[in-house]
């Protein structure tokens, strides 16, 4: 008989799977570790949600998202042609990879050809990478400078390292983990000049100036990928879209499962987008919030970079402890905030915006660890 472990692919034995934030289950744990939102969905949603639970779970739910996709399609000024939802925006970031990038010839050795490569700015979305592994494909990471701002195109063409023909870039805008926010018109630039499927991911769009949905509707190459988990607070349904042109739209349609996106998760992401004012207001409080938080954390030592996220990346003052001893001490006091290792933010912060009730306590809990 052979083992288990040799029924398995090389390349998924190599493989270092994606770390999801912690979902611990304390009582009165403050959790800002997610970038979930504070607020709960609409009355709406829950009422549209709980109307849907009978009987009709037996049935299979619509395998196209249609009424969703054509909600959207209103919403953002185009055809459901040019809309495909996912499980989560993370499904439809995994099936771009599946649709335009060919595999390497060898598993994990990453070939260095275009064809075979995903590109994208680090520090961003930690699952890009992830993802490039999973497809056996070729990963160009290319640093953002040092202040997490992006390079302009003059840079990149500068730099040499940029690909401009890759199979797949990825940009994610307003940028995770720093919070910054790229103006559109610095995107245009940039997907003007990249001539591979440049996908703009905007999970975080709602709490920015700007958004380049636009950009999706003008070029044929760029995909606009946005989420209902952070600023919709529908993280438990996993529902996420892509916008763009019908061609990609269609080849991304062909890969995906039938039945991907889960009727309920359907049924309150159209609630949602029929209670957009309620969710307008969140945005706001968020924003209030995150602009109070980094006010007060700044008051206290803090270097708090700009965000136009529900987020912010904190570095705590220069003293005995290290971000890391942070995100220990603030755990002791039931405040779970994100920590990650990797040398650009290893002496950061990353704190989701709560309500104003968890962002004093947070400040409560900082001046007590500084003065202790
Ligand atoms: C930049 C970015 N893109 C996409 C996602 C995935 O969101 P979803 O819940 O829609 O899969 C996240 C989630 O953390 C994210 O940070």
């Amino acid at each position: 008989m052979k083992s288990p472990r040799s029924l398995i692919r090389p390349l998924v034995h190599d493989l270092h799977a994606y770390v999801p934030g912690e979902q611990p289950k304390i009582k009165g744990l403050i959790k800002l570790n997610t970038n979930e939102n504070p607020y709960p969905p609409s009355p709406r949603v829950l009422k549209a949600v709980k109307a849907a639970v009978d009987g009709r779970l037996r049935l299979y739910p619509n395998p196209t998202a249609q009424l969703l996709r054509e909600k959207l399609a209103k919403l953002h000024g185009c055809g459901p042609e040019n809309i495909i939802i996912g499980n989560g925006s993370d499904e439809v970031l995994a099936l771009a990879v599946r649709a335009f990038v060919e595999p390497s010839q060898k598993a994990g050795a990453g070939s260095q050809k275009s064809e075979c490569k995903v590109q994208y700015f680090h520090p961003s979305y930690s699952l890009y990478p992830v993802l490039a592994d999973t497809h056996g494909a070729a990963k160009n990471a290319v640093p953002l400078n040092a202040n997490f701002t992006l390079l302009t195109v003059a840079e990149l063409k500068r730099g040499g390292t940029w690909d401009f023909n890759a199979a797949l870039t990825f940009v994610t805008t307003p940028n995770a983990p720093s919070g910054c926010g790229y103006a559109t018109s610095e995107l245009e630039k940039l997907c003007r000049a990249t001539k591979g499927v440049v996908v703009l991911d905007e999970a975080y769009v709602d709490f920015a100036r700007e958004n380049a949905l636009k950009l999706a509707l003008k070029f044929p190459h760029v995909l606009v990928a946005r989420t209902f988990s952070k600023a919709y607070s529908l993280c438990f349904q996993r529902v996420g879209y892509f916008v763009g042109h019908p061609e990609l739209i269609a080849a991304l349609d062909k890969i995906r499962d039938s039945y991907n996106v889960n009727g309920l998760g359907q049924v309150a992401a159209v609630a949602t987008l029929e209670d957009l004012k309620y969710y307008r207001a969140n945005f706001r409080k968020i924003i209030s919030t995150r602009e109070e938080l980094s006010r007060s954390l700044t008051l206290l030592g803090f270097r708090v970079l700009p965000s136009e996220t529900n987020f912010i990346l904190a570095k705590p003052p220069g003293g005995a402890l290290t971000a890391k001893d942070w995100l220990e001490k603030l755990r002791e006091m039931k405040i779970l905030v994100r920590w990650f290792s990797y040398p650009e933010v290893k002496d950061y912060l990353r704190i989701t915006i709560g309500t104003p009730a968890e962002a004093q306590a947070l400040v409560k809990a900082a001046k007590a660890i500084l003065s202790s």
